[in-house]
């Protein structure tokens, strides 16, 4: 039976007492985490948020009813009256608490408890999808407990450095138009309005830029995000946005104050001092070192390239993918020559064919000057000489190749020395790297739409001395674009914004929108800019990817209460779900179900 408070209050968390407090009374409330019932004795792990504590019921001393203590079982919920004492068996070291226990004297069951479909402990071994059905349950494990509270002190801390820094928190609306520039929207039908929809926001960028036109000039929100996107470890249908927009600032400006912020975060969560300013690597050097616009910069093993040296190769591999314009470009895996058996080389070639390469050239140079290679043979002395020096090759190395088009050289190799940098444990655990990508290409070419697109936003200014190619070599524009990059994630970006509405409007005939289309979907912005409207620019930093770096853990569902599982489901409230046909006909909706 589920008993009341009856006035009952908690003098404090599990963990808020230590050997300082013995002789205290305390009233704790909690749930049973392990139970050892050695007949008279019986002690109970009693688990908070905090923490753990251990209580002790003495059948000897212990007032109440022992019949009571006995029915306890795992994650009841139980409040406690006693005191603290020295514990009486061995001090346990893991534990904050491991010095004391509670002699309890009073006792209420809150709440019992079904058994749970898995213990409630960090080391567990279940599905996720289990998991994730029982999220409440899974979220009081206690490294689940931390996410979410490290979670919780990164969005005070951002609060109070932004805050302190003259920004205005602004909420914008949730139901909006429909503006499809980037990801799929989410569509919300209208009742009101027939056949008409608004979209959930992707982030808030026209509604944060609008506010610059009415003069808030430091704006920012916690902003909820909606894309819908393929899932992976890094990216969730909806997230959270630290989203900020400043007026009468160029791109040094915004970048400054985003470092700031994150120093502050890691100075007030962690404890760390970041050194600033930050680095910044432009954008065609992080490509031709690291393969990579995220670079985790932690390790070497960066891209050489080797097109010059061999593309006369009697290799057609080789210099048939300089000849088609692409490249040839190797890493030098120093030192690895021993660390890798034949079998583990063969498995980094279909490691980079995931990653669309059609093969992966390899040169072991043993330790006692000999070579095996499987192109060797149809590379002249010179050629490999040439290799050899480009790439600084010594005794001992294994060079990696890749051949194909640049976007697939970098790719592929991008992703290897990530992959060599794990297997060689180059990584150190708990280090930071902070760093800037500037000089973004304002365009992508976009085989799928056959077009351009926009790599950051349509609204993303372009360098001014590169304005004059917007028509002629789109391919060639630098945008005034900044990503920030922590641990070879893509932290958060921004750019400074086009605020004249004649180069917004060119900026549209760019990426292949006419006029009218320009204006039906994106009239509202360029109407705005016509009444004054200060530069401007800003950014946004993905809160999950911070929680989760800064937490140490591998996916941002793990610092998200309550993610989607990787098909986009809430396996806890099975959404989405088909809805009643008075439902639909409210909205105007008629379902047309695939036949498949
Ligand atoms: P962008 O699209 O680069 O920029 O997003 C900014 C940051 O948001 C995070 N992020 C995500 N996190 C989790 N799941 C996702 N699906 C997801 N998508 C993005 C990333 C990313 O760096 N309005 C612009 C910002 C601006 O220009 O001010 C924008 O949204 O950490
Ligand atoms: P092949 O002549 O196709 O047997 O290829 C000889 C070697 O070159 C094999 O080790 C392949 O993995 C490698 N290779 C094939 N295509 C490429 C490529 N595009 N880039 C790098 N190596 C390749």
């Amino acid at each position: 039976m589920a008993e009341l408070l009856d006035g009952w209050k908690r003098t404090g968390l599990c963990t808020d007492y230590d050997e300082n407090s013995i002789g205290e009374k305390v009233v704790l409330m909690g749930w049973t985490s392990v139970r050892r019932n050695l007949g008279s004795l019986i002690f109970i792990d009693l688990r908070d948020r905090s923490g753990i504590i251990q209580l002790v019921f003495d059948e000897s001393t212990y007032k109440g009813d022992y019949e009571k203590v006995e029915s306890i079982r795992s994650e009841y919920v139980l409040a406690v009256k006693g005191k603290v004492i020295k514990r009486g068996g061995a001090v346990n070291n893991a534990l904050k608490t491991g010095k004391i226990e509670i002699e309890v004297e009073d006792l209420k069951i809150l709440s019992e408890a079904s058994t749970p479909p898995f213990e409630i402990d960090n080391d567990i071994n279940v599905r996720e999808e289990l998991r994730l059905k029982y999220r409440y349950l899974d979220l009081r494990r206690p490294k689940m407990q931390q996410n979410i509270m490290l979670r919780s002190r990164i969005v005070n801390s951002v609060h109070s450095f932004l805050n302190d820094n003259g920004f205005l928190e602004i909420e914008t609306p949730i139901l909006q138009k429909s503006t499809p520039e980037g990801a799929r929207d989410y569509l919300v039908p209208s009742r009101v309005h027939e056949g008409c929809f608004y979209a959930l926001p992707q982030s808030p960028q026209l509604f944060k830029q609008i506010l610059m036109v009415s003069g808030f000039d430091r704006y920012y929100q916690i902003a909820r995000c909606f894309r819908d996107e393929d899932l992976r470890a890094d990216r969730q249908p909806e997230f959270t946005q630290i989203d900020m927009e400043m007026s009468f600032v160029e791109a040094e400006d915004v970048m400054s104050v985003t470092e700031r912020l994150i120093a502050h975060v890691f100075k007030e969560v962690l404890g760390k001092e970041i050194q600033l300013p930050l680095r910044r690597i432009k954008y065609s050097e992080t490509m031709a070192r690291y393969g990579s616009d995220k670079p985790d910069t932690r390790f070497g093993y960066e891209l050489c390239d080797i097109s010059d040296v061999v593309k006369d190769s009697g290799f057609k591999v080789f210099s048939g993918a300089v000849a088609s314009g692409g490249s040839v470009r190797a890493i030098n895996a120093k030192g690895c020559a021993s660390a890798y058996s034949r079998k583990e080389i063969d498995a980094l070639g279909e490691f980079v064919k995931t990653y669309g390469a059609k093969g992966l050239a390899w040169m072991i140079l043993k330790e006692d000057g000999t070579m095996t290679s499987p192109v060797a043979k149809f590379l002249s002395e010179d050629e490999i000489s040439g290799i050899k020096a480009a790439t600084g090759a010594e005794a001992g190395d294994v060079l990696f190749f890749v051949a194909d088009s640049n976007k697939v050289v970098f790719t592929a190799l991008g992703a290897l020395r990530i992959n060599i940098a794990q297997k060689m444990g180059k990584i150190e655990e708990g280090s930071f790297d902070l760093l800037w990508v500037t000089e973004f290409p304002q365009f992508e070419y976009s085989d799928e739409e056959g077009r351009y697109v926009a790599m950051h936003h349509p609204f993303t200014s372009p360098m001014d001395e590169d304005q004059d190619l917007i028509e002629k070599d789109p391919g060639a524009v630098r945008a005034k674009a900044y990503d920030i990059v922590l641990n070879g994630n893509e932290l958060g970006g921004g750019s400074i914004r086009i605020h004249d509405p004649e180069l917004q409007e060119r900026m549209f005939r760019a990426l292949g929108f006419s006029k009218e289309q320009a204006w039906e979907r994106f009239g509202f912005l360029m109407e705005a800019f016509k009444y004054g409207t200060p530069p401007h620019g800003g950014l946004a930093i993905g809160l999950e990817r911070f929680a989760m770096i800064l937490g140490g853990c591998d996916s941002i569902r793990d610092v998200t209460a309550f993610p989607k599982a990787q098909n986009a489901m809430c396996y806890m409230t099975n959404a989405p779900s088909l809805v009643d046909d008075d439902q639909l006909k409210e909205l105007h909706l008629n379902v047309v179900r695939d036949d498949k």
